[in-house]
C-alpha cells in the first residue's frame, strides 16, 4: 500500500464551508438552480459527467445523503457505486486508510465519505487522487446539508440576505449547526442558536453567531431549524430527561408563529425535538430540503469536477 502524500496534481475538494466563498455559494446555488430545470423534464438524465466515476464511502448511517449522491451521480451520467462500511472488509478489521486506497485503485473522480471521525474526508483527500466530498465527519462539518439548506430557504423565502435563522437543540453534537452558521455568514443571514446551556454552550457564539437559552427566542426568527437530538454521540445525560427536554424547548405549534418556516434535516425525532403537527404542518419545508438535497449535490459534482480549484491542498486532521 503506498504511503501517505501530497496530491500529484491540482483537485477541487468540499471538506468545510470554510473552504468557500461567498462566490462559490452563490454559483453553487445557481448551478443548482439551473440543474433544478431539468429533473422537470421527461427525460431527466445530463450527460454532463458521463465517464466519471463516483464513489460513496459510509461508514455511518444515511438515508438522505446517500440516496442523493447516488442519484445526482446517476442523473449526471456518472458511474457511481457506494459503500458502506457495515458489510465490507471493514468489518474485518480494515482502516479508512487502506479502505480509501483500495476503492482509489479504480480511480473514481470523486470519493464522498461520511465518517464518525472529526478530519476523515480529509485524510481520503491526502490518500488519493480524487475529489473529495465530505458528506458528514463526526461533529465537525457537513457542508452538502449547509448549502442545500440555505438553496431551501432562498426558495421559500426569496432571499438569504438579512434573514434570521433560529437553530434549536443539540447544538454540541451537530455537524449541521456549524456547517449551517459558517453558510449562513457567507450570504449575510443571521444565526442564533437555542437550547439547554448544556446542549448550547455560550461558548459557540464564537462560531459568530448569538446563543440563547430561552426558547421565546424562536419568535424572532424567519427560519427554525430544529435539530435531532443526537443520542447516539451522547457519552453522558445532557439533559434530566427526554421528557423535560421535549417539555422546555420542543417545538410545538404553540411555539411557532404564522409566516414563519421550519426546517429539520432529517431523521426526526416525532414527538421529541419537533411535535408531529408541526412536522406535518404547512410550515415545515422538510420534504422540500430532501428536494434541495438531489440538485444541490449534483451541482457539487459538478463543481469538483469542472472548477478550478483555488484551496490549498487538504490538511490531515484526523481527531
Ligand atoms: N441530513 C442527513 O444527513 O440525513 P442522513 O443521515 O439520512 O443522510
Amino acid at each position: 500500500m503506498a504511503e501517505l502524500r501530497p496530491p500529484s496534481a491540482p483537485r477541487r475538494h468540499l471538506l468545510s464551508i470554510a473552504d468557500l466563498t461567498t462566490d462559490d455559494v452563490r454559483r453553487l446555488l445557481e448551478t443548482a438552480e439551473s440543474l433544478a430545470a431539468s429533473l422537470d423534464r421527461e427525460m431527466k438524465k445530463l450527460p454532463t459527467l458521463r465517464g466519471r466515476t463516483v464513489v460513496n464511502l459510509f461508514y455511518e448511517s444515511s438515508t438522505r445523503t446517500l440516496s442523493s449522491f447516488e442519484l445526482a451521480a446517476k442523473r449526471l451520467s456518472a458511474d457511481t457505486m457506494s459503500v458502506r462500511s457495515s458489510g465490507s472488509s471493514v468489518d474485518k478489521g480494515e482502516s479508512l486508510k487502506d479502505t480509501a486506497l483500495t476503492l482509489a485503485a479504480y480511480d473514481p473522480d470523486v470519493i464522498v465519505v461520511r465518517h464518525p471521525s472529526i478530519g476523515a474526508a480529509h485524510l481520503v483527500a491526502r490518500l488519493t487522487d480524487a475529489h473529495v466530498v465530505n458528506a458528514g465527519d463526526g461533529k465537525h462539518q457537513h457542508p452538502t446539508q449547509a448549502l442545500l439548506d440555505l438553496y431551501a430557504i432562498k426558495s421559500a423565502l426569496g432571499r438569504l440576505e438579512g434573514v434570521r435563522v433560529a437553530i434549536v437543540g443539540d447544538v454540541l453534537h451537530s455537524r449541521v449547526a456549524r456547517s449551517l452558521v459558517q453558510a449562513l455568514g457567507l450570504v449575510g443571514a443571521e444565526a442564533v442558536l437555542v437550547g439547554p446551556p448544556t446542549l448550547v454552550p455560550p461558548t459557540l457564539a464564537s462560531l459568530g453567531c448569538d446563543v440563547s437559552h430561552d426558547i421565546s427566542s424562536l419568535a424572532g426568527a424567519d427560519v427554525v431549524y430544529v435539530l435531532r437530538m443526537q443520542r447516539e454521540r451522547m457519552a453522558e445525560a445532557f439533559v434530566p430527561s427526554l421528557r423535560e427536554y421535549t417539555a422546555l424547548y420542543g417545538v410545538t405549534p404553540a411555539r411557532i408563529r404564522p409566516g414563519q418556516v421550519v426546517m429539520h434535516p432529517g431523521p426526526m425525532n416525532r414527538g421529541i425535538e419537533i411535535d408531529p403537527r408541526v412536522a406535518d404542518s404547512g410550515q415545515a419545508l422538510v420534504t422540500d430540503q430532501v428536494r434541495a438535497g438531489l440538485v444541490v449535490r449534483m451541482a457539487v459534482l459538478y463543481d469538483v469536477l469542472t472548477v478550478a480549484p483555488v484551496t490549498a491542498p487538504a490538511q490531515a486532521v484526523v481527531a
